[in-house]
């Protein structure tokens, strides 16, 4: 979700409505929800006493929620702490695999906890670490060169002061560790006076989030190994919600579904096959209403897909997003 998310009390699944429409007529099997977070989708599926969900999260948090729906549904419902990127080391039948769902980004609970540093109006040290993580954004901030600190504003979070903030990050750190609130008072200094829509800190916090969590390659890899295990027929559903995840899941699906001709004037790295028929062809949003009640979901996309084909040729999506998973690999370095 947006990091200028407003702080609703109530939590309220993104787009219910139109996943339930989209799934129902494959009642009768397994769903797996890759983003559990307080089990919105899941406890809507199981509604339907023909099906079963396979839940994952990489929050151990969600585990408390995973644990009522789990005394309630006991054997259609089974919840694994991992992270999506891992979806093919899961123990399941595949032939009653009917989709595979991502909502992705964090959930309310998540950007609340004082301990997860998600919101700039947090206090104490930066983290985002949403679970199962190598370092922290405190990492990165004090420890990254400043040249790489720049490329990870500039890539994941499109801020144009990049070069500055990088900067000012590097000589602070001189003096003390930099905490969150240190953080947004370096780039309020640089933006003073500059009226935007949206908070100042919102691409800083976006971009960091972005690294410490490794979000491409977990979108990347989430993606192909749904692929690889749903069966023909099955779905894969995505609800993005910035548009560098928004850019990685449109390319993943309009480009496998599309018939290129193998011909031998076609450069080499042209996809041949196709994979996926598109659901619809443009993504869907949230309805008036639901943007009436719950006014974070007014960046969400809803793109679906059914797979109509077996493959194990991912290169060209890879060699497209290759600036992208450079940028997340300068985590080396700490
Ligand atoms: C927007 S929330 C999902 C909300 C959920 N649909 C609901 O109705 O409660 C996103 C969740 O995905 C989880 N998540 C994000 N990236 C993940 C990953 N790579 N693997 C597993 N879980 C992930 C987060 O921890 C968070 O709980």
């Amino acid at each position: 979700m947006s990091a200028t998310i407003k702080l609703e009390k109530k939590h309220f699944p993104v787009m219910l409505n139109e996943l339930i429409s989209i799934i129902s007529p494959l009642y009768g099997g397994t769903f797996i929800d890759c983003t559990f977070g307080q089990g919105g989708y899941s406890k809507e599926i199981l509604k339907n006493s023909k099906n079963k969900v396979l839940a994952i999260d990489r929050d151990k948090e969600s585990l408390i929620e995973a644990i009522k729906v789990k005394k309630k549904y006991k054997n259609r419902f089974v919840f694994e702490n991992i992270k999506f990127s891992q979806i093919n080391d899961l123990k399941i039948n595949k032939e009653n695999l009917r989709a595979i769902i991502f909502d992705l980004g964090y959930s309310l609970n998540q950007m609340k906890d004082p301990n997860k540093g998600l919101s700039f109006s947090s206090t104490g040290d930066l983290n985002m670490q949403m679970g199962l993580n190598d370092f922290s954004a405190t990492d990165v901030v004090n420890k990254l060169s400043e040249q790489n600190i720049e490329k990870i504003l500039r890539y994941f979070g499109e801020e144009t002061k990049s070069k500055l903030i990088a900067k000012k990050i590097s000589f602070r750190r001189k003096n003390s560790k930099i905490r969150t609130q240190d953080l947004v008072k370096i780039i309020e200094i640089i933006k003073k006076g500059k009226k935007t829509k949206i908070h100042n800190s919102t691409k800083v916090f976006q971009a960091l989030r972005i690294f410490v969590n490794k979000e491409i390659s977990e979108l990347m890899y989430g993606l192909i190994n749904s692929f690889k295990i749903l069966p023909i027929g099955g779905m894969i559903i995505v609800i993005t919600f910035h548009s560098i995840e928004d850019k990685i899941v449109k390319f993943f699906f309009k480009n496998y579904s599309q018939k290129k001709n193998s011909s031998r004037y076609l450069p080499d790295n042209i996809q041949a096959e196709k994979l996926f028929n598109l659901f619809k062809k443009k993504h869907l949003i949230p309805s008036e209403k639901e943007l009436k009640e719950n006014i974070s979901s007014r960046s969400a996309k809803m793109r679906c897909a059914v797979k109509v084909k077996n493959s194990n040729n991912f290169e060209d999506f890879f060699r497209k997003f290759e600036y992208l998973i450079d940028v997340e690999n300068l985590s080396k370095e700490l």
